[in-house]
């Protein structure tokens, strides 16, 4: 007998959009033993991030299920412990840092376009692989201003399998503390990065901090123990490598079914750069690219849901939220909700030219409030020059129909995304 797939877990952002629908933006529904609230509500979005966030935690399935990978790192912890670790590795993000990104990307994009040169003619380049490549190697050298001696791709490979085993656990019926073959194969990778975490720490430790762009360094000189820089490196991998990966990905999808756009994306390039390679100067030179991807990460936004448990009674929106409610925050459908967007399902990114900016609470792709996303300027500034790096000299078009959306840790093309990547013609 074939058993159906509960629409929660084959399509669940689909699922959530379609609670929103029939039961509005502020939909709470009182489960027997944990009352959920599915928010995708500006106003509620901002009290539950922003004016409340001290009100809401994050033990939530969510969070509890990167854990098991991350440990109680910056993304999955809170309180006090948070909130000194925020302010200890703050500085490795500012300013400073990102120009050695905007290097990094380029460098990372170099190889993106070697690896489509290297491939037959006629045969497209599976771009999702690709993109996590070239994220790869960012996170990869942000995590420590220097070299990490050939660990940091052991750590991020290990970290990328342990949290497919995550992914597929939270879909499993299988009781949570089975010892399935898949669980078994999640405590070797954890083995394997607590490993690889323990030779990045020792090593640091025997050198003074340099570097106020040495995450590592940073964090041994505020006195964390090896467990907690452990759990934030690996924080950094799960926060900030698939993210971008994902929102590259479906960007060069949107690009290469939009024709007219990506007209426009490759004269925008050639005017900026009249054919050299673009840099951490160009950042400014480049609006439309920049309002590319903000358009893409409002259809696509890799977080495509954050959740918090109230920690407290409050009212949301007008809407009662008993103390331990799960509270949901539906990016996917707060991007595409046609009451807050013109044509929400269309690709424009002109919506964010020359444009106000969204309502605050409208658009959240990397959250709000004191959790907003440490890495939103990097991945910013790593997705930009990816682009107009991989862009400036190739173009993008579509080798099969538009895919499916996977919600994963995620959005995730189902299946990949082959895209032919072949010369752009002489103008
Ligand atoms: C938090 C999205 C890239 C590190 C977050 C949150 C979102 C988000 C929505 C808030 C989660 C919440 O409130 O519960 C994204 C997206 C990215 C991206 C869409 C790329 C397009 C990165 C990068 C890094 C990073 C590149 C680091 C290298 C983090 C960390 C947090 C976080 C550490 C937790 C911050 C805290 O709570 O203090 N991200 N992120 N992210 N992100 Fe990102």
């Amino acid at each position: 007998m074939v058993r159906a797939v509960p629409a929660i877990v084959r399509a669940p952002h689909l699922f959530l959009a379609e609670v929103t629908r029939r039961h509005g933006p502020v939909a709470a529904i009182p489960l027997p033993r944990t009352p959920v609230l599915v928010l995708a509500d500006p106003d509620g979005v901002r009290r539950v991030l922003v004016e409340n966030a001290r009100g809401y935690g994050k033990a939530t399935i969510q969070y509890s299920a990167l854990a098991t990978v991350t440990g109680p790192g910056l993304l999955a912890g809170d309180g006090e412990v948070w909130k000194q670790h925020r302010r200890t590795v703050q500085p490795a993000f500012h300013h400073g840092s990102l120009e050695d990104v905007a290097a990094h990307a380029v460098h990372a994009a170099r190889g993106l376009v070697a690896e489509a040169d290297a491939l037959p003619p006629g045969t497209p380049l599976e771009v999702l692989g690709a993109t996590s490549r070239a994220g790869l190697e960012v996170v990869g050298h942000t995590l420590a201003a220097a070299d990490l001696s050939g660990d940091a791709p052991l750590l991020v490979e290990a970290v990328g399998r342990a949290l497919e085993l995550v992914v597929r656990r939270a879909a499993s019926p299988v009781p949570a503390a089975w010892p399935t073959p898949a669980r078994r194969r999640l405590a070797r990778e954890v083995a394997v990065i607590d490993e690889v975490c323990a030779r990045i720490v020792a090593t640091r430790r025997a050198r003074p901090l340099e570097d106020p762009r040495d995450v590592v360094g940073l964090m041994l000189a505020a006195g964390m123990d090896d467990r907690q820089v452990r759990d934030e490196l690996v924080t950094f991998v799960v926060a900030g490598h698939e993210t971008v990966a994902s929102s590259l990905t479906w960007t060069l999808d949107l690009l290469a079914r939009a024709p007219s756009v990506l007209a426009r994306v490759h004269a925008e390039l050639a005017g900026a750069l009249g054919g050299r390679e673009p840099g951490w100067d160009d950042l400014g030179k480049l609006p439309l690219l920049r309002a590319v991807v903000d358009e893409s990460l409002r259809l696509y936004p890799p977080a495509w849901v954050v959740t918090r448990q109230a920690l407290a009674d409050d009212v949301v929106a007008g809407v009662a939220v008993p103390a331990g409610t799960l509270v949901i925050v539906c990016t996917w459908g707060l991007h595409r909700d046609p009451a807050l967007w013109e044509a929400p399902e269309e690709f424009r990114p002109d919506r964010f030219l020359d444009a106000p900016r969204p309502a605050a609470g409208s658009y959240v792709p990397f959250g709000a409030g004191p959790r907003l996303c440490i890495g939103r300027d990097l991945a910013l500034v790593e997705e930009v020059l990816v682009l107009a790096t991989l862009l400036c000299e190739r173009t993008v078009r579509p080798a099969g129909p538009a895919p499916r959306v996977d919600a994963l840790v995620t959005l995730r093309p189902r299946g990949g995304l082959p895209l032919h990547v072949e010369r752009l013609a002489p103008s």
